[in-house]
């Protein structure tokens, strides 16, 4: 045996940040307790999902985290205040991670608070919206289940309306009829950004689309 083979292995920071089940595909149902499923991308320091889980008890919310740190923090967070039960957070690169997810149209509402921080070009493949996410989220949705993206970069929420309405998939649903823009958030909860730009007084672009009840849900 070398000497490097003999040495213990350092854990990886966070390492047992909580996974989604093995396997091709994971009931949401197995994993939290609820009247109806809410999911959020990208949670980060958690707060939504503390306030969400106060304004809509009887909701079951899953986060996908891709840092790990966070993921573990906030998860265990949940649990330390009881909500276990019914919100938890995965570390999960939920580019990857959608496509496992079930049930097909067993979902109320999908949340992407701030995303993308990232500008030039050759970040572009680690950018969360896009045909994928849209694809999976639009599976994931009941027909006219909500899908809330907030950003404080108007370019950005821009592209994210343009985006969302070429894809086909989702009508939108904000204030006016024929335009996702609305002035407030409407779900009791507030992510660790948006109370941040409130704070900054930034602007803070919201936009709501609901699933077209044509878009079938694809697989089991
Ligand atoms: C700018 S932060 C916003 C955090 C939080 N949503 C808020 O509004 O305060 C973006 C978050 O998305 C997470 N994220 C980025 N790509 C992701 C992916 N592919 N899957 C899951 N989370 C992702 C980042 O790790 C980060 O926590």
């Amino acid at each position: 045996m070398t000497e490097a083979e003999a040495k213990p292995r350092r854990p990886r920071p966070y390492e047992d940040a909580p996974r989604l089940p093995e396997g091709d595909l994971v009931d949401a149902r197995t994993l939290v307790r609820g009247e109806w499923l809410e999911i959020e991308v990208g949670p980060g320091r958690g707060g939504f999902m503390f306030e969400r889980a106060v304004a809509a008890p009887h909701a079951g919310l899953i986060g996908l985290e891709v840092r790990r740190k966070w993921a573990a923090i906030v998860d265990a967070r949940l649990a330390k205040h009881g909500l276990a039960p019914r919100a938890r957070v995965f570390a999960e690169d939920a580019k990857s991670a959608l496509g496992r997810l079930r049930p097909s149209g067993g979902f109320r509402v999908a949340y992407l608070h701030f995303p993308d921080p990232w500008w030039k070009k050759r970040h572009t493949k680690r950018l969360v919206m896009g045909d994928v996410f849209l694809e999976q989220i639009a599976r994931l949705l009941e027909p006219g289940g909500e899908l809330y993206v907030q950003t404080d970069v108007e370019e950005r929420a821009a592209e994210y309306e343009d985006q969302i309405l070429a894809c086909g998939l989702y009508d939108p649903a904000g204030d006016a009829p024929g335009s996702p823009r609305m002035a407030e958030n409407p779900y009791g909860a507030r992510s660790p950004r948006e109370h941040r730009a409130i704070k900054d007084g930034l602007p803070v672009n919201r936009l709501r689309f609901v699933r077209r009840a044509a878009a079938a849900p694809t697989g089991p």
